[in-house]
């Protein structure tokens, strides 16, 4: 973590109807310090359904948290039956939209052009995209891991501006690490998380690098959080499992008091 303001996102995936998503944030938010606002951002990405009672809380409480959407269509409206639009989600004021996540691409075919068109979509509508990238056991294994990630970072980012690079949040996360408890080694994570902004800054420019947030995501847990967030290029990180139990999603949203 160099001097960018670290992002801990909680991606709360295909859990939590609308009263367990209201729950758990209240009880988050009952964790967290006005200090850990101060240090820290922090964002929730509940399923579609729990954003709009998820804002009232947020903002009738003046909640510290930002919100976040797990995906959304590219399109500002039209015939796209089961999708979600950007101006929708701005409306809610949706903070953070995660576009590319290795659920989307794996499970229901997303492609390094959908993805791109989404970041651009996003960022038209003012929003930060948290763009996702990582290999598999098998690319790992066959050292194709850096080429892969290098793949997903220029064509997610193609002809999105330096300066629009510099603020958006890049998620390094290896997918032989998701929900298995197997985290990638501190050295390991800061390796690719290193690679992910040498990519940026060839094709955007050292602004762009020297800005962009880059997560680190895979079985992140309240006991390895604090010496993920010691390497120089790892700004942050998107949870799984550990986001849904708001006692440990605090305590990595203070990964500085671990001990
Ligand atoms: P886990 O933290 O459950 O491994 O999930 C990581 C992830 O996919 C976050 O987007």
């Amino acid at each position: 973590m160099a001097d960018r303001r670290p992002l801990i996102s909680g991606n709360w995936k295909m859990h939590h109807d609308h009263f367990e998503a209201i729950r758990t944030l209240q009880k988050l938010a009952y964790r967290l310090t006005n200090e850990d606002a101060e240090l820290v951002d922090a964002s929730v990405h509940p399923p579609f359904i729990d954003i709009r009672p998820l804002q009232i809380v947020i903002e009738t409480d003046d909640l510290p948290i930002a919100l976040g959407a797990q995906n959304c269509h590219w399109e500002d409206k039209g015939a796209f039956t089961g999708e979600v639009a950007p101006p929708m989600l701005a409306k809610m004021h949706v903070s953070y939209i995660i576009c590319g996540h290795s659920e989307r691409r794996e499970l229901f075919g997303e492609t390094d052009d959908d993805v791109n068109r989404k970041v651009k979509a996003i960022l038209k509508h003012e929003m930060t995209p948290i763009l996702c990238c990582g290999e598999t056991l098998e690319e790992r294994e066959a050292g194709e891991a850096e080429a892969k990630v290098e793949r997903q970072v220029r064509a997610g980012l193609d002809k999105v501006k330096g300066d629009q690079v510099a603020g958006m949040v890049i998620a390094y996360e290896p997918i032989w690490a998701i929900g298995t408890g197997r985290t990638a080694s501190s050295d390991d994570a800061q390796a690719m998380c290193g690679t992910v902004r040498r990519v940026v800054a060839d094709a955007h420019g050292a602004d762009a690098a020297a800005g962009v947030r880059v997560q680190y995501g895979g079985s992140v847990k309240p006991t390895n959080i604090k010496e993920l967030m010691t390497m120089p290029d790892i700004d942050g990180a998107l949870v799984g499992g550990a986001s849904l139990d708001p006692d440990d999603f605090a305590r990595i949203i203070q990964f500085r008091l671990q001990p």
